[in-house]
């Protein structure tokens, strides 16, 4: 049975001195059986949050890792800094390829990484408006999958809990999501890439989400969907009235699938 993950991630937002409040007060207000729930703020305040969320249920990712484990990196921070800090990452983020040149090949080798540091790795994959419109997208997806993925061991990556985080980029932060439809249509073809790459059984035990321009308004009709299993969510994110009511809808799909108790 896969889990419902809803995942906060607040990208380039918050300061140390805020991030505890707002940590809190969203913890406090998505407690919801049944649904799995992580915040995934700057580096600078994983610390924060992580004293924040004590006694709560809630996750902490961080929003990217180094493939190194250590050595002339300047800016950049290794799993082994994150350890006691973050127990989630996530991996391959639609701004991490565009803006910082992340190569699928790279997103790999930050798997292997992760996964060794026992990590829980969220990996973002998702296709920009042109692909989409040439009815390229899941041919675009299923190669970012194949390219941080290929032959690495599916088995080692279950174990480690890797979730997919499907993320449309014109959909990201733009107030344009995908349909329901489309985001179910693109779970299954990522289980069907996974299935392709020999990933077997594990294939469909692997949580998918959905990610891009995520709110209340629009969670429901998504996690109505049986292939999606959660939402990463940015923007909306940052807003408490927001994640109470994406975690309340998602408490609805956990108890609609026998997760609840
Ligand atoms: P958004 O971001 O919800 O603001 O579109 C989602 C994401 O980038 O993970």
């Amino acid at each position: 049975m896969r889990p419902i993950v809803i995942a906060a991630n607040w990208k380039m937002n918050t300061t140390p001195a805020d991030a505890g409040d707002l940590a809190r007060t969203i913890a406090s207000r998505t407690r919801v059986a049944g649904v799995t729930r992580v915040i995934c703020p700057p580096y600078v305040s994983l610390a924060t949050v992580r004293d924040a969320l004590v006694g709560e249920d809630v996750a902490v990712g961080a929003q990217n890792v180094h493939h190194e484990p250590a050595g002339a990196y300047t800016g950049e921070v290794s799993t082994a800094m994150l350890a006691g800090l973050a127990t989630w990452v996530i991996l391959g983020h639609s701004e991490r390829r565009a803006y910082f040149g992340e190569t699928d090949a790279l997103i790999g080798k930050k798997l292997d990484r992760a996964v060794a540091a026992g990590l829980r790795p969220i990996l973002c994959v998702g296709e920009v408006l042109a692909d989409r419109e040439a009815g390229r997208e899941i041919a675009v997806v299923d190669a970012q999958l194949r390219g941080a993925l290929d032959g690495r061991d599916a088995a080692a990556l279950a174990a480690a809990g890797i979730v997919i985080a499907y993320e449309p980029v014109w959909a990201i932060g733009t107030g344009r999501t995908a349909s329901a439809a489309d985001a179910a249509a693109m779970a299954d073809a990522i289980r069907a890439s996974l299935v392709a790459l020999g990933w077997g059984s594990v294939a469909e035990a692997t949580p998918v989400l959905y990610g891009g321009s995520v709110t209340a308004a629009n969670v429901g009709d998504i996690l109505g969907q049986p292939s999606v299993d959660g939402a990463l969510i940015g923007g909306a994110s940052l807003k408490p009235d927001e994640m109470a009511a994406i975690a309340a809808s998602a408490g609805i799909t956990a108890a609609a699938r026998g997760l609840a108790s």
